[in-house]
């Protein structure tokens, strides 16, 4: 089916292969569970007069934007402020039992990321913050790494960073702290990083890079909240439905992966198991043996589609 992609779509990731891999037919009812600026939103609602959407962020002020972009699709399109981690709630709410299709393109937006006082970025200094949800009670990462123990902080930097050598980093932190001088600004934080492991001759990027991500995703719970979603999502589902995940790094891209393996019949358990403990049974088809992506056009024009992986299933009971 043709799909009129607008001037401001492309800044949306491998948005022509979500609608693509959803399979759109007219009639039908979505989940955006990140809505974001609204552009595969857009992309979905432009494809039929009657295609609804369900929109969900967890960014106020992400949504603000996604209202005025999507405005001119009236009562198609009804937006929550809430995780994606109560899309069942969402839909309770909507009045809406099963639903033809859920996206959900992870991570944080352009918005976020490029707007200074969020703190998610070294690129400007302002406080660490990194909240996607500026309006929760959450912790902020300042305030993580100010209550967190040494070897907590070393765990998440190592864990959700990958980062070889998140104990200098951690100990760094703690030692500061220790001196009466808490790191509270994305600068202090890059800073500290760079003084504690260095800048290789040949790192492409800043030696801070996976220490920001590991925060960015320990203060949203991003991980601990990927399975059940996927899980929920599936449930959701009508018979035929289908789910397309966005992922932007290898560990949601594991998750997802190893969700839809389990969901499609493979048994997770260890060989040693007399038996299948792990509920493995077969609700979905996998429709991506290899991940989606982006191709050579999109990755010259947007380099946040460089390291983006989609995965998509099909609800077959
Ligand atoms: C990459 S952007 C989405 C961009 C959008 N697909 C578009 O085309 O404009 C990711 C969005 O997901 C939101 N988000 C991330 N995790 C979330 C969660 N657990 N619950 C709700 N929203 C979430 C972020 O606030 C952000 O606005
Ligand atoms: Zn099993």
């Amino acid at each position: 089916m043709p799909i009129n992609i607008d001037e401001n779509i492309h800044k949306s990731v491998l948005a022509a292969e979500v609608v693509e891999v959803l399979k759109l037919q007219a009639a039908e009812i979505f989940v955006d569970a990140t809505l974001g600026l609204g552009g595969h939103a857009q992309a979905i609602l432009e494809n039929s007069d009657e295609t609804q959407i369900l929109g969900i962020d967890q960014d106020a002020q992400a949504i603000e934007i996604a209202e005025q972009r999507l405005k001119k699709f009236g009562d198609r399109i009804r937006i929550f402020h809430r995780n994606f981690s109560d899309i069942k709630a969402v839909l309770l709410t909507a009045g809406v039992e099963k639903v033809d299709g859920v996206i959900a393109d992870l991570g944080v937006s352009s918005l976020q990321f490029d707007s200074a006082e969020r703190g998610f970025s070294f690129r400007f200094d302002a406080p660490l913050d990194m909240r996607m949800n500026a309006d929760s009670d959450a912790e902020t990462a300042a305030e993580l790494l100010a209550n967190l123990s040494e070897f907590e902080i070393a765990r998440i930097i190592y864990e959700y960073g990958e980062e070889r050598k998140s104990r200098r980093i951690a100990s760094r932190i703690v030692w500061k702290r220790k001196q009466g001088e808490p790191i509270e600004t994305t600068k202090q934080l890059a800073d500290l990083v760079e003084k504690a492991i260095g800048r290789g001759k040949k790192d492409k990027t800043h030696p801070a890079t996976r220490t920001f991500q590991a925060l960015r995703i320990a203060v949203n719970g991003e991980l601990e909240i990927l399975e059940r979603f996927v899980r929920d999502s599936v449930d959701i589902l009508k018979k035929g439905g289908r789910l397309a995940v966005i992922t932007f790094h290898s560990l949601e891209d594991r998750i997802v992966k190893q969700t839809f393996q389990n969901l499609a019949g493979k048994c997770s358990c260890p060989p040693r198991l007399p038996q299948c403990v792990c509920g493995a049974s077969k609700e979905i088809e996998i429709l991506t043996r290899k991940p989606i992506v982006a191709g050579a056009a999109e990755l010259a024009e947007n380099p946040r589609s460089r390291s983006a992986k989609l995965r998509a299933c099909l609800k077959i009971n």
